[in-house]
């Protein structure tokens, strides 16, 4: 008998017919699998699981998991996944690094000069009619060259967002658990911060582009807000928990920074409403990665995995393992 393989919402469907043509594959109604209860109830009849960031694969699921070899989570990031239980029951783990990496800096990018140059405001002050014309102090905004871009998280994706930042003019600075390599700072003229309360003093700009881990878990709080110049712009295009989002609207509500542009939430698909009414604040809904090309590129890239799993392969042919001690 094929295997079963449950695709927790739907992809991009090349991915999907890849799967389709060599098992029995289940596709879920968007958002259904959000729920643990649903992934504990259904995950007994599977060989393998594509889910994506907004499902729980939690201890719990991964022991009502009986049959399960392989769980591909289509993201980078996988803190959804209780990576240490899988391995624990001997079930791979997969994520889709890479492929995502251009398209998330973009995105992040983006969020940051809609942020620095108010372009939402603008835009929805145009909309409404209010443009009466050229307005030699309307909408001013912060240049970005001759500024400095802090970032918290100097990874495949932090590094390219350096590597735009350079291209606009922007004196790079970072903290990241290690330096990172000597030749890829002197390129940027990016500079090593030793501690995230320099990171925050000395940014003007300041992007998160680290995994959210037991370190990173609201990192951004109101101290460290507070350490933050009175100009400065927030931009998370991380994990919403790597940020106090409380402390993040109160902040932004009290001009103690001047901007945020935030794609990503504490409580994924709720917003925190003080978020919704802040001065200066763009939101998009968890859209950096989100290209065509690159949402092809990660659902094979999780596909793969999962061939390569139920086929026997060596682990040293499925490169985007998650390595578990
Ligand atoms: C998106 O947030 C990802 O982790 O891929």
């Amino acid at each position: 008998m094929s295997n079963r393989v449950l695709i927790t919402e739907p992809i991009v469907e090349d991915s999907m017919d890849v799967l389709k043509k060599h098992y029995e594959v289940t596709v879920g109604e968007r958002g259904y699998y959000d729920d643990e209860q649903h992934l504990i109830e259904d995950i007994p009849e599977y060989d393998a699981l594509l889910s994506v960031l907004s499902n729980p694969v939690s201890k719990q699921v991964i022991k009502a998991g009986k049959k399960l070899q392989i769980i591909a989570n289509q993201a980078v990031g996988y803190d959804n996944v209780d990576v240490e239980a899988a391995a624990e029951a001997g079930i791979k783990v997969s994520n889709t690094p890479g492929v995502l990496t251009e398209a998330s800096a973009d995105g992040a990018f983006a969020l940051l000069m809609s942020t620095a140059r108010k372009i939402c405001a603008a835009q929805a002050y145009l909309r409404e009619g209010k443009f009466d014309g050229w307005d030699p102090v309307g909408f001013m905004g912060m240049e970005l060259n001759g500024n400095t871009l802090g970032i918290l998280g100097m990874g495949r994706i932090g590094q390219a967002v350096a590597r735009r930042a350079r291209g606009f003019g922007m004196n790079i600075i970072y903290h990241n658990r290690s330096k990172v390599d000597p030749d890829f700072e002197s390129e940027l003229g990016a500079t090593y911060i030793d501690t995230v309360e320099e990171l925050a003093r000395k940014s003007d700009i300041l992007s998160l582009n680290c995994p959210l881990t037991d370190e990173t878990r609201h990192i951004i709080n109101q101290e460290m807000l507070e350490m933050m110049p009175d100009h400065a712009l927030l931009i998370n295009t991380a994990r919403g928990l790597v940020v106090d989002e409380e402390a993040l609207a109160q902040a932004l509500h009290d001009h103690q920074i001047g901007g945020a542009g935030l794609d990503v939430f504490e409580e994924e698909p709720n917003v925190h409403p003080h978020l919704l009414t802040a001065p200066n604040c763009v939101l998009t809904p968890h859209i950096a990665s989100s290209t065509y090309k690159t949402r092809k590129e990660m659902g094979i890239l999780a596909v793969n995995s999962i061939i390569g799993i139920l086929e026997g392969k060596e682990k040293s042919e499925i490169p985007n393992l998650i390595e578990t001690s």
